[in-house]
């Protein structure tokens, strides 16, 4: 598949790497072209010059870039991305008032809002970076959980899901984004309570076994 990454940091880089290790093809971008080829170098991806570049001709589009930064993206997108599978990874993170986060309608849904002929579709956000880059733990593969109102749309995501190394599980519609955003939230704030090492991943044990 064509993959475009917008965002080049910690989860833009992990998914590159896992994605070029599956076979995909994968242009990402960053805030200047220069950071977007130096990631793309260390990642064996290619580098666009701007987003609305890299989404020309992609199967998938994964924004992953702060919350805070998803209005900017998809207004210089545009309707560039009209039509395209786009994939949220974005978590909304309150330390201090989780019920903030845990109150409100999810960032994908959000997206889905304003951008209505966009197939948003919400994966990777309850994963660390560490772990998307490499989705197995002593030989388990990690649950790849996928939220999103157009099936085909979220199809094509579980396909992808799994090609880089995760179980893929149909999580429902998009307004399931609020329970993964829920667990990507947890699963932060256990990092914290417990000084855990940032590597650990959500797994459903029990039937159905692998
Ligand atoms: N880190 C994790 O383990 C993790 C796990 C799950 C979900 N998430 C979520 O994933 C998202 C990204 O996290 P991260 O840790 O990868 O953040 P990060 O390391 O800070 O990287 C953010 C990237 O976004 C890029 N960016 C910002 N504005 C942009 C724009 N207008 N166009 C193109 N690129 C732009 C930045 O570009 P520059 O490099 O040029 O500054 C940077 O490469 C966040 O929403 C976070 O909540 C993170």
């Amino acid at each position: 598949m064509k993959i475009a990454i917008i965002g080049s940091g910690n989860v833009g880089k992990a998914l590159a790497k896992s994605s070029v290790k599956a076979g995909h093809k994968v242009t990402m971008t960053a805030t200047t072209a220069e950071k977007a080829a130096e990631a793309a170098k260390a990642t064996g991806a290619h580098a666009a010059n701007s987003n609305q570049e890299a989404v020309t001709d992609a199967d998938i589009v994964i924004v992953a870039v702060p919350y805070e930064k998803l209005g900017e993206v998809f207004r210089g997108l545009g309707t560039a991305v009209d039509g395209k599978v786009v994939v949220d990874v974005t978590n909304h993170i309150n330390m201090q008032n989780p019920g903030e986060v845990l109150n409100g309608i999810s960032n994908a849904e959000e997206i889905q809002k304003r951008h209505p002929k966009v197939h948003v579709v919400k994966a990777f956000n309850y994963s660390f970076a560490a772990r998307m880059a490499e989705p197995s733990v002593n030989g388990t593969r990690l649950d790849g959980f996928v939220a999103g109102d157009d099936q085909a749309a979220k199809d094509k995501v579980l396909e992808f899901v799994e090609s880089i190394g995760y179980r893929p599980i149909d999580a429902g519609p998009l307004v399931m984004a609020r329970a993964l955003e829920g667990m990507g939230l947890l699963i932060v704030m256990l990092q914290v309570k417990h000084s855990w090492p940032w590597q650990n991943g959500w797994k459903l044990v029990g039937p159905p076994e692998e």
